[in-house]
This record gives structure tokens, C-alpha cells and sequence, in this order.
């Protein structure tokens, strides 16, 4: 009998409110770390991306990686979707060359690449983290390449370590009079060596030849104004930089942020006139826990906050590292945390963690699901963890108090959190 009304009730919710597994696989959902395929069945290959929503499009942009190395022999790969879910390969939009001289030839490593659209100049801009060939990850610097249109082909412009010459805006009078430089100490993570990182050593250190740039993401304000935020100083200091009015340079204007903090991998929305901004630790292609900051005003101050995870794994930001922070055309305050999980001895291989970022206090908070959708972000949403019935592994996230109330006598439930 138990089991009679068993099935019934999984009839009923199934053509309702909650979305078994099984008949996710027609890719209405986001499967986080898993395979996810392209429209030619190919697992998408578009690592430390980034996402520009264009003429009723979106546009994945990211790092092609290949099966035994993380070097650049390919380029930058580019997607599209209608949905969020189906995605086109829409080829190379900035490929590498076969020019030894080139900053972009085969083999150096190009990392983290993000797209903006210029209004003004009507050009697609893309910017991203550039090592030369057979130098490690010693250059440190930004690429800038342009292009007329959304896909490509991207035309390689230059690149350079940014704002040579100038001091960020944080930087008091004293620290930047200050003459400890970083060859004066025999060790690092001293307190003294800390200390003098925090008053800017690096900085001073690389003011004639620009602030080194590594992991980084790209900004456009409300007001067209665009930012670079990039992990600088030996990865210690993340900087956030305005953008020229045509994007293809940076103006001066920078300002430090969580100095001496080591954080990298930034990602970063805005939600009722407040910036915020997740990044990760340094721990190579490992995994660590991710951190929350938020400013009410762009070029600061940003404040940090507990790790935004939450649950199992929270620790390891769910395996995996930010990239972006992508917010859905059309819903109010959905925002897609997009991350990438490593896995550099098969690059090829690496897998995207993508979760929707829920609010409580406040505060976002990212929790795992196993399945999810956008119905998330549906301002009557439910949001459940997965639970199990019989074999079936079930995901809740859209369901009415009702519903929620009469799944309490449903064996092999499992939590139930507040509504949204
Ligand atoms: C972590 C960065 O976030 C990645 O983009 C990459 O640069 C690796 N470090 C290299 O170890």
C-alpha cells in the first residue's frame, strides 16, 4: 500500500514542481561537474571563462586547453546560447600564431580571457592573462585584442603589465616614499616582509615597468565605465583598474585591494547599487576556499566576508575555482557563480562548476546541487538540496510551502532550507 501511494505521489510531483533527474538529460539543466557538451557532442572547451550577453545571445569565451598541456596551442574558444544550456561552437576567436615573434605564439600561455562590447567604438574587446612562451609565469602581463564582431576572428592588439608610472589611489603618501624593496629581505613571509608588502613593496618595486597582472576578470558599470581586476604583486594584491573610454588601455586610476591577502581568480557583480566580488586563494590548480568581498563604490573600500560557501566541501569552494559571475538576462537578481574544477595533467579534461548564487542576510551564498536549473531564481523558488526516493535522486527548488509540507512524510527526504 506504502508503496501504491509512493508511486502516485511521484507521478503527481513529477509532472509538477520537482524535476527528477532522469529526464534532465535533454540539457535543461546545469549538471555541475560533469561533461558538458557542445552542439557536436564534444565536451566544451572553453576553461577560465567568461560570458557577454549580446544581441539576444550569450558568448562563452575561454581558454582552449589540450589533453597534455596548459599551454596556449590553440587560443581562445568561443560559444554561444540561446538558454544557457545548448551550446554552439562557434570556433577560434582568438587563435595563437606560428611566429616565434608574436606575444600570442603557439605555446605561450594564455589564461582567463573576458569579452566587453564597446558601445561608443562598436568593437568587441577582449582581454586577458598573458605568459610568453618558455617564461613561466614570470611576464605577468594583460593582452588586449579587438574585433568587429562578437564571434571573431579577434584581432591581437599588444600587451603590457598595466599602469606603469602610477600609484594606486589607496596608496598613502607614506608608503609610497617608502624604500624597502623586496630584494632587501633574505626570506619571505616574515612579519617584517608582510608587513612591508601590505605598505606596497611590490608595488613600488614594478612602478617604472607596470603592475604585474595574472588571474583576471573584466567589469562594465552601470555607467559604460569599464574595470580590470587582476591578481598583482606576486599574486599578493589584487588591483582594480579603470579602463579608457575606447577599453583598450588602462587609465592610471587603480586602487589595491586585500593587500597581502594572496587572492586571485576574481569574479564580480552588482546587485542594488553594491559591488561584489568572490575570489579564491593561491594554491596553484588546487582547490581552496573561496572569499567574498563587498564595496559600495567600485573603487572601494571592499570589505571581506566569511567564505560564501556553504556545506560539504565548502572548504574547496565544491572543487573547483571562480571565474565569472554571469547574471541572467531577464530574471531579477539571478546570478550564476561559474567556476572551473583543474585538472592540469589532463587540461582537456577540466569540468565547470556552475551554482546559482542565493542570498541570506544579505549576503550570496553558494551551495551544491547535484542538478539545477533556472526556475532557481523564480521569486517563488523553494530551494532544496537533492533527495532521494527509491533509486531516483530528485532536485526541489520550485515548490510550494504545500508541496514542501507533504514531502515531510516522504521517506529518504532530506533537508529542507528556508525560502529564498
Ligand atoms: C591558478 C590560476 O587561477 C589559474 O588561472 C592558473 O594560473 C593556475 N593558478 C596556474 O597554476
Amino acid at each position: 500500500m506504502n508503496k501504491v501511494i509512493l508511486s502516485v505521489f511521484v507521478f503527481f510531483i513529477q509532472f509538477t514542481f520537482i524535476f527528477p533527474a532522469k529526464s534532465q538529460e535533454n540539457n535543461h539543466s546545469f549538471r555541475p561537474g560533469a561533461i558538458w557538451h557542445d552542439d557536436r557532442g564534444i565536451h566544451i572547451n572553453a576553461h577560465g571563462g567568461g560570458i557577454l550577453y549580446f544581441d539576444n545571445k550569450y558568448y562563452w569565451f575561454g581558454e582552449h586547453k589540450s589533453e597534455n598541456s596548459n599551454a596556449a596551442l590553440v587560443g581562445v574558444t568561443c560559444y554561444s546560447s540561446d538558454d544557457l544550456y545548448h551550446w554552439k561552437y562557434e570556433g577560434v576567436a582568438l587563435p595563437v600564431v606560428r611566429d616565434l615573434s608574436s606575444d600570442i605564439t603557439e605555446g605561450c600561455v594564455i589564461e582567463r580571457p573576458k569579452v566587453i562590447y564597446n558601445a561608443k567604438t562598436k568593437q568587441f574587446v577582449m582581454y586577458f592573462h598573458l605568459e610568453l612562451k618558455g617564461e613561466g609565469y614570470k611576464a605577468s602581463r594583460t593582452g588586449i585584442a579587438v574585433s568587429d564582431s562578437v564571434a571573431g576572428t579577434y584581432k591581437f592588439l599588444k600587451s603590457y603589465r598595466p599602469n606603469a608610472g602610477h600609484f594606486p589611489l589607496n596608496m598613502t603618501e607614506k608608503q609610497k616614499q617608502e624604500r624597502t624593496l623586496p630584494d632587501y629581505f633574505s626570506a619571505w613571509w616574515t612579519p617584517e616582509w608582510r608587513q612591508a608588502t601590505v605598505d606596497g613593496m611590490f608595488v613600488r618595486r614594478d612602478f617604472d615597468s607596470g603592475q604585474m597582472s595574472r588571474d583576471m576578470t573584466l567589469f562594465v558599470d552601470d555607467d559604460g565605465k569599464a574595470y580590470h581586476i587582476y591578481s598583482s604583486e606576486e599574486n599578493l594584491t589584487l588591483h582594480l583598474a579603470e579602463l579608457s573610454d575606447d577599453y583598450l588601455s588602462h587609465t592610471g586610476k587603480y586602487i589595491r585591494i586585500a593587500p597581502g591577502g594572496h587572492n586571485e581568480a576574481p569574479a564580480i557583480f552588482k546587485k542594488d547599487n553594491l559591488y561584489y566580488m568572490i575570489t579564491s586563494g593561491c594554491t596553484g590548480w588546487d582547490p581552496n576556499a573561496a572569499r567574498l568581498f563587498t564595496a559600495d563604490s567600485i573603487m572601494g573600500t571592499w570589505t571581506e566576508h566569511p567564505n560564501p560557501c556553504s556545506g560539504k566541501d565548502a572548504e574547496l569552494t565544491f572543487h573547483s575555482q571562480s571565474t565569472y559571475i554571469l547574471p541572467v538576462q531577464g530574471m531579477k537578481d539571478a546570478f550564476i557563480f561559474m567556476a572551473d574544477r583543474w585538472t592540469p595533467r589532463h587540461p582537456i579534461d577540466g569540468r565547470y562548476v556552475w551554482l546559482p548564487i542565493l542570498f541570506e542576510n544579505g549576503l550570496p551564498v553558494l551551495k551544491w546541487f547535484d542538478k539545477w536549473d533556472l526556475n532557481v531564481f523564480r521569486p517563488d523558488a523553494e530551494v532544496d538540496n537533492t533527495f532521494e526516493i527509491g533509486k531516483q535522486t530528485f532536485l526541489l527548488y520550485h515548490a510550494r510551502t504545500k508541496i514542501v509540507k507533504s514531502m515531510q512524510s516522504v521517506p529518504g527526504r532530506r533537508h529542507h532550507s528556508p525560502r529564498l
